[in-house]
């Protein structure tokens, strides 16, 4: 895919997350929309979702692809970096980097977007795992940020899973 496809994918799928989650306040109606939604126009995701804080840690939330790590500590996986440091992770090489949990083995490369609530506290964090080796770069970075920041930090937002 070339860097201007993937601008044009991000954007639309942008257009559809925002207009599907106009006026919509559960995290989990947006969790799963913005999971299905770039998942059909990024058509080199493999595993897309979100791992949640709960008790001092992460858990597996809404995801689509093959079977996901139910616990992940702060102190463990890319996830747990991103999370502790408050900053998205983009791994062009996961075996190269020994934080790496590896839930499936296929994955090669991966980006973590740390997600913030409206009051600055971190609530989650958006994993996306790919088969090839550096598909991630600032293009997914920049777009993703700013849906997540758009959907979660930006907007109101009802703390509740149900
Ligand atoms: N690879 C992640 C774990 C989650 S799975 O990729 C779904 C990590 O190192 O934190």
């Amino acid at each position: 895919m070339t860097t201007i496809q993937k601008h044009e994918k991000y954007q639309q799928a942008t257009r559809e997350i925002n207009a599907i989650l106009e006026g919509e306040t559960n995290m989990i109606l947006k969790m799963s929309t913005i999971n299905c939604i770039l998942r059909i126009h990024l058509d080199y995701y493999f595993w897309v979702g979100f791992y949640c804080v709960n008790n001092g840690g992460l858990i597996v939330g809404p995801y689509q692809g093959t079977l996901g790590c139910l616990h992940i500590s702060f102190e463990r996986g890319i996830c747990g970096r991103a999370a502790k440091l408050r900053e998205t992770q983009v791994i062009e090489d996961v075996h190269a980097d020994p934080q790496h949990i590896a839930c499936d083995s296929r994955t090669n490369s991966e980006i973590v977007v740390p997600v913030f609530n409206p009051k600055g506290d971190l609530i989650a964090v958006f994993d996306v795992d790919s088969t090839e080796t550096a598909s991630f770069d600032k293009v997914d970075k920049q777009y993703l940020e700013q849906i997540i920041t758009q959907h979660f930090e930006l907007s109101a937002l009802q703390e509740t899973y149900i």
